[in-house]
């Protein structure tokens, strides 16, 4: 499915978007047959509310979108996208754009609202379909669009389907689409190339345990990405109950994350050199099964000891953030499903991030603002140290207690990157538990489109 703009040449019906506030004015402005049409049908601009009125034939003639108040439409992102699920199908431009505060984040809800997923079983249509207003970037938001549907696809698709080697596939025909390379270390070949903690967390799932590295672009700054790549998370030996394993499919939330970024980023051809690390592995149970008690030795050397097997999305980034160090590059990116925690905090429609430097945290804020893509910054606050120090171990995997979940996960993570990287860290779930203006209930991306916004200003394009 692609989520793109209607040919502006067809024909299409005017959309006029109302607010509460504007009605009277604009009503004042139209036909007595509108005026009275709309009388009849009741509208008056309340946010979501939207009318089609007929000529003298009786065919449409104009549409209507009611936009609500600042306050109603404060409670949630792209209030447009309401009118696009409420309208029949047909084709729309907007006849009023100076009516939207900002036309891009309505005209990419737009698109979004128009996601489906039809992989097993046909979805209900897309629906109404919007020529691009004037004055917006509509490559830019059709390649945003394109990025989120693969992400939502990535983490729709149950493990069944996208176990470690279906998430080498699609990663596989995403650097095929764009020209990138990518070169896969997997199975026992992880020992034999030093990345033991993926190899340890992976082995005992079927499909074999693997490290993704894609590599697009040759000139402009480095960003390397790294997203977790757990395409099921049973908890390991110290097994999670069924309520909390249901949704585990999703837990290569961040590896469909930075993808979905990455698409966006090669769509756009950004000038700037890209590299998508993806540890993908399945977190399973068979005898050859990480214990608790067991102390693995990581890539960089630290020693980890294991006091929970399913505390495993750190241990398999750290090895991917610590190969992802050996090349320093102008920002480094981790996104993952890491802790419950981070969902206790926050819930889960804000991205909790960690930042190495105040700037780069102000950076994100700014952009997700301005990106309709909530985040919400969390300290890596360095006296929790002591939490992740076991007693015969440098690093402890879980931490008793549970005192500041994901924080001490996220302090785990900085021991793999050095003291001089610009890193972040996002703790994000992936997952819209109820539908909301577009996004429907699914995968769902947290805090792509903030990085995306954010490019420009951290890496100087
Ligand atoms: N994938 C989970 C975290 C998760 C759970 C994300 C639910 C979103 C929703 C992760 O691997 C995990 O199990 N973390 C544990 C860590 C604990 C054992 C230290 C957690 O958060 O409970
Ligand atoms: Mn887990
Ligand atoms: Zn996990």
């Amino acid at each position: 499915m692609t989520l793109t703009f209607a040919n502006p040449d067809a024909a299409s019906i005017p959309l006029h978007v109302v607010s509460k506030d504007a009605f009277a004015d604009w009503r004042a402005r139209q036909t007595d047959r509108t005026n009275a049409w709309l009388k009849a049908v009741g509208f008056q601009g309340g946010l979501g509310k939207v009318a089609l009125v007929p000529d003298a034939q009786g065919l449409p003639e104009l549409a209507v979108a009611g936009f609500g108040s600042e306050d109603e439409r404060a409670r949630d992102r792209f209030a447009l996208a309401r009118a696009q699920a409420a309208l029949p199908d047909g084709t729309y431009h907007i006849a009023n754009a100076d009516a939207l505060p900002d036309p891009e984040e309505e005209a990419l809800g737009w698109l979004l609202s128009r996601y489906r997923f039809g992989r097993y079983k046909k979805p209900k249509p897309p629906g109404a379909d919007l020529v691009a207003p004037d004055g917006i970037d509509a490559a830019r938001i059709e390649a945003i669009a394109a990025g989120e549907a693969l992400t939502r696809d990535l983490i729709n698709t149950p493990a069944s389907d996208m176990g470690p080697d279906a998430l080498e596939q699609a990663m596989r025909d995403l650097a095929g689409r764009f020209d990138a390379s990518l070169s896969v270390i997997a199975g026992d070949v992880l020992l034999t190339q030093n990345f033991p903690m993926i190899h340890a967390v992976g082995r005992a799932a079927a499909a074999v345990p693997r490290l993704l590295d894609m590599r697009w672009g040759d000139t402009g700054p480095q960003l390397t990405l790294v997203g977790k790549g757990v395409c099921f998370d049973t908890g390991g030996l110290n097994i999670k109950p069924g309520s909390s394993m249901g949704l585990m499919k999703k837990d290569m939330g961040g590896a469909a994350a930075v993808l979905g970024l990455a698409r966006m980023i090669m769509a756009q051809d950004l000038r700037l050199r890209l590299r998508v690390l993806v540890p993908a592995v399945e977190n399973a149970i068979d005898g050859s099964a990480m214990r608790p008690g067991d102390i693995l030795t990581s890539r960089k050397g630290l020693t980890v000891e294991i006091n929970n097997t399913d505390a495993e999305g750190r241990l398999v980034l750290a090895d991917a953030l610590a190969l992802a160090d050996e090349s320093p590059a102008d920002l480094l990116i981790s996104m993952a499903t890491l802790t419950g925690a981070a969902r206790v905090a926050v819930g889960p429609d804000l991205a909790p991030f960690y930042a190495a430097e105040p700037a780069l945290a102000d950076s994100i804020r700014r952009a997700a603002l301005a990106a309709a893509d909530p985040v919400w910054e969390m300290p890596f606050h360095t006296p929790y140290e002591a939490m992740i120090e076991p007693d015969i171990a440098d690093l402890d995997n879980a931490p008793k207690g549970g005192f500041a979940g994901s924080i001490t996960a996220a302090l785990f993570l900085r021991r793999f990157v050095s003291d001089t990287a610009k890193y972040a860290h996002f703790d994000i779930y992936g997952w819209q538990p109820t539908a909301a203006p577009g996004r429907p209930k699914g995968g769902v991306g947290q805090g792509t489109r903030a990085l995306l916004q954010a490019l420009p200003d951290l890496l100087g394009l």
